[in-house]
């Protein structure tokens, strides 16, 4: 129940996004398009809902004690930490849309991409270690980490979005946002 209410709240999020594209094509916003876009504010207010920021640290999934992630936590081609952004100033963290998940490895340098699998919207937690590739448990995707993410095998339509990591304090922080769209064919 709580995954169909997160994907709801992402889809109104998108339909915002939609209703103002269309907007700026001078077309008047009809009911929906207007609930979407109350939809799209709430989610813009909520900072654990929005999208990861430049600045932002990163902490494991689960880590209640938010202790900032650093290169040192992850392995060399070893599976990817599951991870959230967390807001410096306030320790907010960002995991309050499942569109905010990443997965944190390490191939020489730390890379970050969503989890959330540009096919079907899965969660891509596999990692292929004689491949170096991220995959998807469900239709087995394959992205390559060392090409921007790039689809080498599978359904999947497009790269995984990455986020762009740099190093701060010996700390791991957000350097940009999103290269592009989280999200997945279906939505
Ligand atoms: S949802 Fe990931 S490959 Fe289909």
């Amino acid at each position: 129940m709580a995954f169909r209410l997160a994907i709801a709240a992402e889809n109104c999020y998108d339909a915002a996004r939609m209703a103002l594209k269309v907007g700026r094509r001078d077309v008047l916003l009809g009911g929906l398009g207007m609930l979407a876009v109350t939809g799209y504010a709430r989610a813009q207010d909520d900072p654990a809902a929005a999208r990861p920021k430049t600045g932002d640290l990163l902490v494991r999934d689960g880590d209640d004690g938010r202790k900032p992630l650093t290169p040192q936590d992850i392995a060399e081609n070893a599976k990817p930490v599951a991870s959230w952004a967390m807001d410096p100033a306030t320790g907010v963290v960002r995991s309050g849309s499942r569109f905010n998940r990443l997965m944190v490895g390490r191939l020489g340098d730390v890379f970050a991409f969503t989890a959330i699998c540009t096919h079907d919207g899965c969660d891509v937690t596999d990692w292929l270690a004689d491949e170096h590739m991220l995959s998807c448990p469900c239709h087995y995707s394959k992205f390559d980490p060392k090409d921007g993410g790039r689809v080498k095998d599978g359904p999947a339509p497009r790269a995984l979005p990455q986020l762009p990591l740099a190093v701060t304090d010996g700390k791991l922080v957000v350097a940009a946002v999103f290269t592009s769209k989280v999200g997945f064919e279906s939505q």
